[in-house]
């Protein structure tokens, strides 16, 4: 089942991976950055928020807070479900989205271990002056719950070679914030590119830090496939899924110009 990124909506795919089957998932979901409705949540399935899940929207970046919340909700208690109990599980987010992600986690007993900073020294200014011009998001590290039993490659963090980051100090304890450009090499965007994509770079530095080589990854919402060729570039097996085509098409055609077979 691994090496391939199938098109289709993660959660209706899910329940087709065995329990504990993957070591890293690397989940970089619709941010929701559009907009919000108000909340109303009802009661139902999961202890303290519940609710009852409704498919998401076919735009997939703009859902009503609540659907926001059932949504994360639910594609979070696959990956738990999916999630060995030595591996983990790294959530991309911005203010929109990452505190509905820290609270769904919570709720599902998803154990948070850091929450990173991705600092963006290159981020596009903000052209209204209207605000501070955004330039980090976030990561949230979590395990699967109980057991701390998840693998952190403690002596690639401090002695790792990341000499492009300005705050990282060659043999000293890696912080929680971290300095990557955001640009994507020509390479990256060689069969077009994706509205949020993430440079390589980033992926393959969450991969080093808690994964090995022949592990499974798990990418939820793959995108352009940037995580599951970065995870392919550090010789492990990936599975991806997408609901966009056209996207699925550009992750193929990437994924076959790294070798991956
Ligand atoms: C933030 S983007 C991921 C970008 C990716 N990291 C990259 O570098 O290209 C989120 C992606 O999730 C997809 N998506 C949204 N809902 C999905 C679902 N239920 N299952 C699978 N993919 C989904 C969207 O089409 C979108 O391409």
């Amino acid at each position: 089942m691994t090496q391939r990124v199938y098109n289709g909506n993660f959660m209706e795919m899910a329940p087709s991976l065995p329990d504990k089957s993957v070591d890293i998932i690397i989940a970089d979901p619709p941010y929701n950055a559009s907009k919000g409705g108000a909340w109303s949540v009802e009661s139902g399935a999961l202890p303290g928020i519940g609710g009852r899940w409704k498919k998401i929207s076919e735009v997939w970046d703009d859902m009503p807070l609540n659907d926001y919340l059932a949504f994360t909700l639910r594609w979070l208690d696959e990956a738990r479900r999916v999630l060995k109990q030595t591996g983990s599980m790294w959530v991309h987010g911005t203010y929109h989205n990452i505190g509905i992600i820290n609270v769904a986690m919570q709720t599902l007993r998803i154990e948070i271990i850091n929450e990173i900073v991705w600092y963006k020294r290159n981020s596009f200014p903000n052209l209204s002056g209207r605000r501070i011009t955004a330039s980090h998001e976030t990561i949230l590290w979590a395990h699967r719950g109980g057991r701390r039993d998840y693998r952190f490659n403690y002596e690639q963090s401090k002695f790792g070679n990341y000499s492009d980051d300005r705050l990282k100090s060659p043999g000293r304890q890696m912080r929680t914030v971290w300095d990557i450009p955001n640009n994507k090499s020509r390479e990256e965007l060689a069969f077009g590119a994706h509205p949020a994509q993430k440079p390589e770079r980033l992926s393959r530095r969450l991969i080093q830090l808690s994964a090995q080589p022949g592990d499974v990854c798990l990418v939820p919402f793959a995108g352009s496939g940037s995580e599951c060729v970065g995870a392919h570039k550090e010789g492990l097996r990936f599975i991806g899924f997408e609901t966009d085509e056209n996207y699925v098409e550009i992750s193929r055609r990437r994924l076959s110009a790294a070798g991956a077979p």
